[in-house]
C-alpha cells in the first residue's frame, strides 16, 4: 500500500511532486521516490525513509529541471524497505518507469513467464513485472503498450507510467484502486487521494476501472480499453478549506485529538434539527418502504472502525430492535450469515479505501444487499461503490492512528440509528429524545473531557514509561472501548496492551496480574458499575496499579483504585466517545515519552489498499 502522484505542466515538477507526496505520506513511509523528465530524459531519485529524506537526498543529488514527473511513497508489502525495492521502478533497460499502488496478484506467474524470455529481475516486488511486461510487449507507443499489457495483470492497482521514448507523457490507470486526476490551467495532476491535490486544483476526476488517462503537454485524454475516448466528468472537490496545519501542536495526532469537538460539531451540524434527525443523503435512496423490509444489519469494518461499529451495533439494536452483526472486513469476505436484499450492509471506513472493506462491499453486492458507506472521505472508492454514503465530517486525519474519525463514526452511527427509528416509527420516543439531547451537548462534553483529563494523562504516561504491559478492563460498552484503547496504545506507544471484559479476568488472565502492573479500569456504564467495581477489587487484591475512569459523581470508584479520572456524564451510548479521549491521550503521551514517531507508527500506514 502506497501513495502515487503525477504532474505535467509548465512549472518545475519536483516541488509539486514532493508537496503532494508529503500529503500522501500517511499511506506509507518506508521509502519515497520520484522520476522527473525534462521532456528529453527521465531521471530517478529514491531513498529509504520518508518524503523529507527524499528532499535531503535531492539536495545532495538534484535532478535536472523538469516539468513532468511521477512520485511514490511506499508501505512495503512485497520486499523489504530498501532503495532497490523503492519506486519508481524500471525493467531491464530503463525504457519504462513505473509507480504502483496495490498488489499484482499474479506476479509470480508473470515473473516466471518473463524470466523464461530472458528478463532479469532486480527487486523482490510484485511491481517490477510491470516495466518488464511493457518492454516485452512494447509497441513503440506508451498508451497502446499499456492497453496491451493491462489485461495480463490481476489484482487491484493504480499505476502512473513514463516512457524514455516519449518523455513528455504520463499514462495512468486504475483498477479497483484509487487514482484521482486533477486539472489545472494547462497542467494536470495525479494522486492517490483528493486532499493531496487540493493546494493545486479542486477540479477532480477519479479514474475508473478500465480507463486510461494520458497526460501530454496541454492535453489530458481519457480512453476506455478499446480506445474509445471518454469525456472525463470533472467535479469540484469539497469547498472546505481543510485545516491541515499542525499549528502549535507538536504532532498531528495531538491536534486531531483536540480537533474532536469541532469534528463532532461538523458531523452533527444540520443533521440534528428541532424536528429530529435529517439525513437527506439517505432519504434519496431509501424510502420508509425499503426500510420496512429490512430484517438484519451487518456492519463491516477493520481496526478502529470495527470498534466504532460495535458501539453502533449497540445503538442500532437498542433503538431499532433489529439484529445487528459486526464483522472484520477481512473475515466477512470468507464467512457471513445468510445475506439477501433484506440485509443492510454498512461499510465503515474512515479512508473509504481500505481494501478489506472494499472486498466486503463487493461481497455484499454479490448477494444483492443494500449497502451504505459511512466514511470521512467524499469521493472515495467505497463511497462511490456503495448505494449511498453518510459522511463523517471530521476533516482530513493525517496521523496514522485514528482519533477524530473514530469518534465521528460513532456519532454518525447514532444519527443513523435515530434516523432509521424515526423513519420506521419504532422504538421508545422518550429514549430517542434523551439520545438526541445528549448528541446536542456532545461537542461541549468532549471539550470538557479534554480539559479534565489532559494533564493527568500526560503525568500518568510518564509514570508508566518503563512498563511493557498494560491491561484495560470494562464491561458492556466499556469493554468495547477497552478494545479500542488497547489498539491505540499498542499502535502508538508499542506497549503490549490487552483489553478484557472485566468479568472474564478471573477465567484466566488474572494469572498475568503482578504487583505494579498498570490496569485501566473503565467504569462509565452505570448499569454494570457495581459488577465492574467487584472486578476492580479482584485486580487490586493482586496489587495491580489501577487507574479508574468514571463519570463525574460516581465517587465510589475513587475508594477502590490508585488514581481516578472523571469525565462528564452523558447518555450511556455516548460515554465511549468521552472515555475514548483519555485513552487516545494516553496512547499519544506514552508514545511521545518513549520517543516514538507518534504520527507515523512503525510498520503501519493510514489507508491499507491491500488485503
Ligand atoms: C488505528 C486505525 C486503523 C484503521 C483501519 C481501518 O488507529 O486507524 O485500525 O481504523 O486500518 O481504516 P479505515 O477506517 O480507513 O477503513
Amino acid at each position: 500500500m502506497s501513495g502515487i502522484v503525477g504532474f505535467l505542466g509548465n512549472r518545475s515538477a519536483v516541488p509539486i511532486l514532493l508537496d503532494c507526496l508529503d500529503t500522501l505520506d500517511y499511506r506509507g513511509y518506508d521509502s519515497a521516490g520520484i522520476a522527473v523528465s525534462d521532456t528529453q530524459h527521465i531521471e530517478i531519485r529514491k531513498t529509504v525513509g520518508r518524503v523529507k529524506d527524499l528532499r535531503t537526498h535531492l539536495l545532495r543529488e538534484p535532478v535536472k529541471q523538469g516539468t513532468l514527473g511521477i512520485g511514490h511513497t511506499r508501505w512495503a508489502t512485497h520486499g523489504t524497505p530498501s532503495v532497490t525495492n523503492s519506486h519508481p521502478l524500471t525493467g531491464c533497460d530503463h525504457r519504462f518507469t513505473v509507480v504502483h499502488n496495490g498488489i499484482i496478484e499474479n506476479y509470480p506467474q508473470v515473473r516466471r513467464m518473463l524470466a523464461k524470455e530472458g528478463h532479469i529481475f532486480k527487486t523482490e516486488t510484485d511491481t517490477e513485472v510491470i516495466p518488464h511486461l511493457l518492454e516485452e510487449y512494447d509497441t513503440g507507443d506508451l498508451e497502446t503498450t499499456v492497453q496491451k499489457v493491462l489485461p495480463m495483470l490481476k489484482g487491484s492497482f493504480a499505476l502512473a507510467i513514463m516512457s524514455e521514448a516519449q518523455p513528455d507523457m504520463i499514462v495512468a490507470v486504475s483498477q479497483d484502486n484509487p487514482l484521482v486526476l486533477g486539472l489545472g490551467r494547462r497542467e494536470a495532476f495525479l494522486a492517490s487521494d483528493i486532499p493531496a491535490l487540493l493546494p493545486y486544483t479542486r477540479q477532480i476526476y477519479p479514474i475508473k476501472n478500465g480507463e486510461i488517462a494520458t497526460l501530454t503537454p496541454g492535453k489530458v485524454t481519457l480512453k476506455q480499453m478499446d480506445g474509445t475516448v471518454v469525456e472525463p466528468a470533472y467535479s469540484l472537490a469539497d469547498e472546505t478549506v481543510y485545516d491541515m496545519l499542525q499549528h502549535d501542536y507538536e504532532h498531528y495526532m495531538l491536534k486531531e485529538i483536540f480537533d474532536q469537538p469541532k469534528a463532532l460539531e461538523d458531523t452533527l451540524a444540520n443533521r440534528l434539527t428541532p424536528d429530529g434527525v435529517q439525513l437527506p443523503e439517505l432519504e434519496k435512496v431509501w424510502m420508509a418502504e425499503a426500510l420496512q423490509t429490512l430484517r438484519r444489519i451487518d456492519i463491516v469494518a477493520s481496526g478502529t472502525s470495527n470498534h466504532a461499529g460495535i458501539i453502533g451495533k449497540k445503538a442500532l439494536e437498542k433503538v431499532l430492535g433489529l439484529p445487528v452483526e459486526v464483522s472484520y472486513s477481512s473475515e466477512f469476505i470468507h464467512e457471513h450469515a445468510r445475506l439477501d436484499e433484506k440485509a443492510l450492509v454498512i461499510l465503515l471506513s474512515q479512508s473509504g479505501e481500505t481494501a478489506d472493506t472494499l472486498s466486503a462491499l463487493r461481497e455484499a453486492k454479490k448477494w444483492g444487499c443494500p449497502t451504505l458507506a459511512i466514511t470521512n472521505t467524499a469521493g472515495s472508492t467505497i463511497s462511490r461503490k456503495a448505494d449511498c454514503t453518510l459522511l463523517t465530517k471530521a476533516g482530513p486525519e493525517l496521523a496514522v492512528a485514528s482519533t477524530k474519525a473514530y469518534t465521528s463514526q460513532i456519532a454518525a452511527l447514532m444519527l443513523l440509528s435515530l434516523w432509521m427509528a424515526q423513519e420506521l416509527e419504532t422504538g421508545d420516543e422518550e429514549q430517542r429524545e434523551k439520545l438526541l439531547m445528549a448528541l446536542n451537548r456532545l461537542p461541549r462534553d468532549v471539550d470538557s473531557t479534554l480539559v479534565m483529563t489532559h494533564d493527568a494523562i500526560d503525568q500518568f504516561a510518564q509514570l508508566i514509561d518503563d512498563q511493557e504491559h498494560l491491561f484495560l478492563i470494562g464491561r458492556g460498552l466499556d469493554y468495547v472501548l477497552a478494545l479500542e484503547g488497547a489498539l491505540k496504545i499498542q499502535e502508538v506507544a508499542y506497549i503490549h496492551a490487552d483489553a478484557y471484559a472485566a468479568g472474564e479476568m478471573k477465567h484466566g488472565t488474572m494469572a498475568l496480574i503482578t504487583p505494579g502492573v498498570p490496569v485501566i479500569a473503565l467504569a462509565t456504564q452505570q448499569r454494570v458499575f457495581d459488577k465492574t467495581i467487584s472486578n476492580i477489587k479482584e485486580v487490586k487484591a493482586r496489587d495491580a496499579f489501577v487507574v479508574g475512569i468514571t463519570r463525574v459523581g460516581d465517587d465510589l470508584l475513587a475508594e477502590e483504585v490508585d488514581e481516578v479520572m472523571y469525565i462528564p456524564d452523558t447518555h450511556p451510548l455516548l460515554m465511549p466517545i468521552l472515555a475514548a479521549i483519555p485513552l487516545q491521550l494516553l496512547a499519544y503521551y506514552s508514545g511521545k515519552v518513549r520517543g516514538h514517531a507518534v504520527d507515523r507508527p512503525r510498520n503501519l500506514a493510514k489507508s491499507l489498499t491491500v488485503e
